[in-house]
C-alpha cells in the first residue's frame, strides 16, 4: 500500500462505537444481537450490518437504519455449513460449492427450509434465503458467540458504496448502529458472489471473488448470469437493480483522459493521462485483486464536491475484474 491510501487525518478521534474486536467487544455485540440490537462487524468482502435473522423486529431495524426498499432481501451469515443446513435445502451442487468456497465470499441463494425459524422479512416474500459462511475471523467469533443467524447487509446507507473500513460504516451510518466491531480493511473490498441454486439452472446474480469459471468447473454445467450488463432482473435478485453504489459525482468509464473537473481513477500505468482534479491508481503494477481491495475507499475519496464526475481507466473482465466492472456500470449507471 503506498501513501495515496492514506488514513483519514488523526485529528479526528475516532467515533466511540467503533471497538477493537476483544473477548469483552465480542460478547457484547453476541449480546446486542441477542436483544435486537444492530452489530456491524467486518467480513472478507465488505463490512456487515448484523441483526439477529430469527427476529422480525431486529430484521426490520436493519431495513430501517439502511433506508433500504422492503422488497430487497438480505443475506444470512452462519459459521459453517452444518448451520447453514439447518435454514436451508442443499443439494449436491450446494454442498460441492460450500464445501469448496466456505468459509468465503460466496452465497448461495437456496430453497429456505420450513419451520426453520427465521424471519420473513429476510427473504423479502420470496420462497428462497441467500446464506453465506464468512471467513473473516471477527465474523467467525461474532457469529459463534451469538449462536444465532444473522441477517447482513453491507453497513451503509441503501444505495451508497460498500464499506471496507469501521470509519465507512460510521461516516454512513452515524448514530443507527451502536457498535462497530474493528477489523481494519476487507481484504476482497467488493461484495460475495451471489449465486441461485433454487432453480435447475444456476444463475450468477453478482460476480465477486468466487469466479463464475472455477464454479462451472466445479460443477460441470454452464452457470447463467444476469445484472451487471444492463439486463436487469430485480424480481430474481431484487438488490441488482442497475443504478446503486453510486457516489454523488457523476462516473464516466473506460476513460483514456481527464478533464480539469474531473478525478481519475486510474489503473495500471497512468503517466501518459494528465490533469484533472485529483487521481488515485487502483493498482499501479495492475494487480486487479489489489484493485477490487481499493475500490470502495477510493471511489469515496474521489467523491468530492469540486469533482463533477470520477473519470475510470479501463479495467480487464478478466478474474475480479469482472466484479470491479460490475460495480462500476452500476455507479455509472444513470440515477
Ligand atoms: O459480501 C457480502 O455479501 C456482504 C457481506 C456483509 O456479507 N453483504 C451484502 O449484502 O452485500 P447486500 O444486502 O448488500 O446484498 C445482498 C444481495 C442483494 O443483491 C440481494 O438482492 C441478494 O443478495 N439476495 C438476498 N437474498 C436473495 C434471495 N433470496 N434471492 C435472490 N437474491 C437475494
Ligand atoms: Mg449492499
Amino acid at each position: 500500500m503506498t501513501d495515496q491510501a492514506s488514513t483519514p487525518p488523526s485529528a479526528a478521534p475516532r467515533p466511540l462505537q467503533i471497538q477493537p474486536p476483544t473477548a469483552a467487544s465480542l460478547a457484547r455485540g453476541a449480546d446486542l444481537l441477542r436483544s435486537g440490537a444492530l452489530v456491524a462487524f467486518p467480513t472478507e468482502t465488505v463490512y456487515g450490518l448484523g441483526a439477529d435473522a430469527t427476529s422480525d423486529q431486529a430484521v426490520a431495524a436493519i431495513f430501517a437504519a439502511k433506508g433500504r426498499p422492503h422488497f430487497n432481501p438480505l443475506i444470512v451469515h452462519v459459521p459453517s455449513l452444518a448451520e447453514a443446513q439447518d435454514f436451508a435445502d442443499f443439494d449436491a451442487r450446494a454442498v460441492a460449492l460450500a464445501e469448496q468456497h466456505w468459509p468465503g465470499p460466496l452465497t448461495l441463494v437456496l430453497p429456505r427450509k420450513a419451520g426453520a425459524g427465521l424471519s420473513l422479512l429476510v427473504s423479502a416474500g420470496l420462497d428462497t434465503v441467500a446464506i453465506r459462511v464468512p471467513g473473516h475471523p471477527v465474523a467467525q467469533a461474532l457469529l459463534r458467540a451469538a449462536r444465532c443467524p444473522v441477517a447482513a447487509p453491507s453497513a451503509n446507507r441503501s444505495g451508497a458504496v460498500s464499506p471496507t473500513t469501521p470509519l465507512h460504516v460510521v461516516e454512513s451510518l452515524g448514530e443507527r448502529v451502536p457498535l462497530v466491531l474493528a477489523g481494519g480493511r476487507c481484504p476482497v473490498g467488493v461484495e460475495s458472489t451471489v449465486l441461485d441454486l433454487s432453480g435447475d439452472e444456476p444463475v450468477l446474480l453478482r460476480p465477486g471473488a468466487v469466479l463464475r469459471e472455477d464454479m462451472e468447473r466445479l460443477l460441470g454445467l454452464p452457470i447463467a448470469t444476469v445484472g451487471g450488463d444492463g439486463s436487469e432482473s430485480p424480481k430474481k435478485s431484487p438488490g441488482q437493480l442497475l443504478s446503486h453504489y453510486a457516489p454523488a459525482a457523476g462516473v464516466r468509464l473506460n476513460a483514456l483522459d481527464v478533464a480539469a473537473d474531473e478525478a481519475l481513477l486510474a489503473f495500471g500505468p497512468d503517466q501518459l493521462i494528465r490533469g484533472g482534479v485529483t487521481r488515485l491508481n487502483l493498482s499501479p503494477t495492475g494487480d486487479l485483486n489489489e484493485a477490487a481491495a481499493n475500490l470502495f475507499a477510493f471511489l469515496r475519496q474521489l467523491d468530492k464536491p469540486a469533482v463533477r464526475a470520477i473519470a475510470v481507466m479501463p479495467i480487464p473482465e478478466a478474474g475480479l475484474g469482472t466484479a470491479i466492472n460490475d460495480r462500476l456500470r452500476r455507479a455509472a449507471a444513470p440515477r
